[in-house]
């Protein structure tokens, strides 16, 4: 499963980076506007970071207009995604910019029906988002299992599934589980991923124990090395 960064924060995405353990990363308009910071050049210094697909968001409500932010977007960096909202005139916007070679990854989406449309207009990811199927009281995670049963069903759809809205490091476990291809997490819930505290207990017991019996290794020994 590749794992994207949810985040308008440059310095959060440098974080992760270091790990290796990025694949992408994925912003939103309510993500940037409550960074502060300027979306085109946000997504610039993303894009070097990470060699994975970077998705920036159109703001524009109409076709012809998301393809032309969609293209202004496209040309900032070649991992660019061009993430368009799952309307009709998104749709559009979606089949035309992927038919020219543009990635496009299709969010804000709720319902299979949407998805099969999404994939049917060329997107590259079709963006479930299962936190807030929970907010309102349904289970986001049937959503990505019945995205997954109709692709599976025509392998001509290439269109990848990227499990948004994530809350927990248990959404990602229970997407993974079904055979998600990508879940987009924020930066905490990223770092909650690894850290377990019988993780830290263990550990703690570890260095006590071996700080105890007066050892030390001593790398530049040659003694234990073979002839
Ligand atoms: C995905 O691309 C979205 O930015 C994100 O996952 C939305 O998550 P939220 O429902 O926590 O805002």
């Amino acid at each position: 499963m590749k794992i994207f960064l949810d985040t308008a924060s440059v310095a959060d995405v440098a974080a992760a980076a270091e790990t290796g353990l990025i694949n992408g990363v994925t912003t939103n308009p309510s993500l940037i506007a409550k960074s502060g910071a300027k979306l085109d050049e946000t997504i610039a210094q993303m894009c070097d970071l990470v060699d994975g697909p970077v998705s920036a968001e159109v703001v524009a409500q109409t076709a012809a207009a998301m393809i032309e932010e969609g293209k202004y977007f496209a040309q900032i960096a070649k991992n660019v995604c061009v993430k368009v909202p799952l309307t009709r005139d998104g749709l559009i916007a979606c089949k035309t910019l992927s038919d020219s070679g543009i990635d496009v990854n299709v969010t804000l989406c709720f319902s299979p029906a949407q998805a099969l449309l999404a994939a049917k207009a060329g997107a590259r990811f079709i963006s479930p988002f299962i936190g807030r199927i929970d907010d309102v009281g349904g289970i986001g995670l049937h959503l990505i299992r019945e995205i997954i049963q109709i692709y599976d069903n025509y392998p001509n759809l290439e269109t990848e599934i990227l499990a948004a809205s994530i809350r927990s490091p248990q959404h990602v476990v229970e997407a993974a589980k079904l055979g998600a291809d990508v879940a987009t997490i924020p930066p905490k819930l990223f770092n909650q991923m690894y850290q377990h505290p019988l993780t830290d207990k263990g550990l703690d017991q570890f260095m006590e124990d071996w700080n105890a019996s007066g050892q030390e290794l001593d790398l530049k020994s040659t003694s234990r090395k073979a002839s």
